[in-house]
């Protein structure tokens, strides 16, 4: 087996610096944000993967179903010698595609890009003593660094799993999926996994879980504003709450102040109130339909080849062409 290789376009202070100007914005705003990109530290990722196995959270299960499906079908339309994942995290589903695509030919290199190092590295770490004959080179990045960055010579396939473009605005959205199709050249694909709009009494405990693990979840970002910016917010005296925006068709998350409460962030010279009951929004996980899915695509420069469903319509994976 050949020892991945990892290449890091975010540093430590790169990541604090980028943490220290979305607080400084988010928390000043009015109502109150955070970008969920800051959920995953360690602690957060790890979070994320029990999450993953919680029963009322059915999109990495339905994804994987789907997949395991129609795996074999996307890699004989797919043909890439280069996989590139964009937030590929613990690589899970990952396995799947890359058997896929090795038994259908000319898959040469595995490109894992994760925001969290930790997560990047145990998963680069398994999947090249799982693939003995695969190049794994692991990009610790954010997603338009990585696009930047992206390899080059051979045919490529990018994949975007487990829902994560419904963290994008609609606006981001269509910007960042024209960005993807900037970077392939005509003919190279997209798999995009997106979870679809279904009934909010399957939706919302899906973020709204008994055992209270998405709550942990969500207020570890508060974690990790206190240790990575010196803040001194009590995360226990916030609580989690996910709506579904009807009109808007996602889910959003907020933290919502059980008190009133000061908060200094000491790298950030800032001080912080919240009034007992106000809500800070921290993720949108936008929901698809897959005409809209594709009218988007279209629109950024894609041609959708195939779009695959689960048999309870909850949720979509899309092979598009780079026109
Ligand atoms: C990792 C963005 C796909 O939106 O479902 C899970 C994150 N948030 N539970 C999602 C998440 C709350 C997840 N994504």
């Amino acid at each position: 087996m050949t020892a991945p290789t990892l290449e890091i376009h975010l540093t430590d202070d790169d990541l604090t610096a980028a943490l220290r100007s979305d607080a400084r914005a988010g928390l000043t705003a009015s109502p109150k944000t955070l970008p969920p990109k800051w959920f995953y530290d360690a602690r957060g990722s790890e979070l994320f993967e029990a999450i993953t196995q919680l029963p009322e959270y059915y999109p990495t299960r339905t994804e994987r179903a789907l997949l395991e499906q129609v795996v074999g079908e996307i890699a004989r339309i797919a043909r890439a010698e280069v996989l590139v994942e964009l937030g590929s995290g613990s690589a899970a589903k990952t396995r799947l595609l890359l058997d896929a695509l090795s038994a259908a030919g000319p898959l040469k290199t595995y490109v894992p890009q994760d925001v969290s190092e930790s997560a990047l590295r145990g998963a680069a770490a398994e999947v090249a003593a799982e693939f003995p004959g695969l190049a794994v080179h692991g990009v610790v990045s954010d997603f338009t660094d990585t696009l930047h960055n992206l390899p080059r010579g051979g045919r490529r396939m990018i994949a975007f799993l487990g829902g994560t473009i419904g963290n994008f605005a609609p606006a981001e959205r269509a910007e960042f999926l024209t960005a993807i199709a900037q970077v392939l050249e005509p003919g190279e694909q997209l798999l995009l996994g997106a979870g679809l709009v279904i009934d909010p009494s399957v939706l919302v405990p899906a973020y709204d879980d008994a055992a209270g693990v998405t709550a942990e979840f969500n207020r570890n970002v508060l974690y990790v504003l206190n240790s990575r910016l010196r803040a001194d917010f009590d995360p226990e005296a916030f609580r989690h709450t996910a709506i579904w925006d009807a009109a808007n068709e996602w889910i959003e998350m907020r933290l919502e102040a059980t008190r009133d409460m000061t908060v200094a962030v000491a790298d950030l010279d800032l001080t912080v109130e919240f009034a007992a009951g106000e809500q800070m929004r921290t993720e949108i996980s936008a929901k698809f339909r897959v005409d809209g899915l594709t009218a988007e695509l279209d629109r950024a420069g894609f041609t959708t080849e195939h779009a695959w469903t689960d048999p309870l319509q909850r949720f979509a994976l899309v092979l598009a062409e780079r026109r």
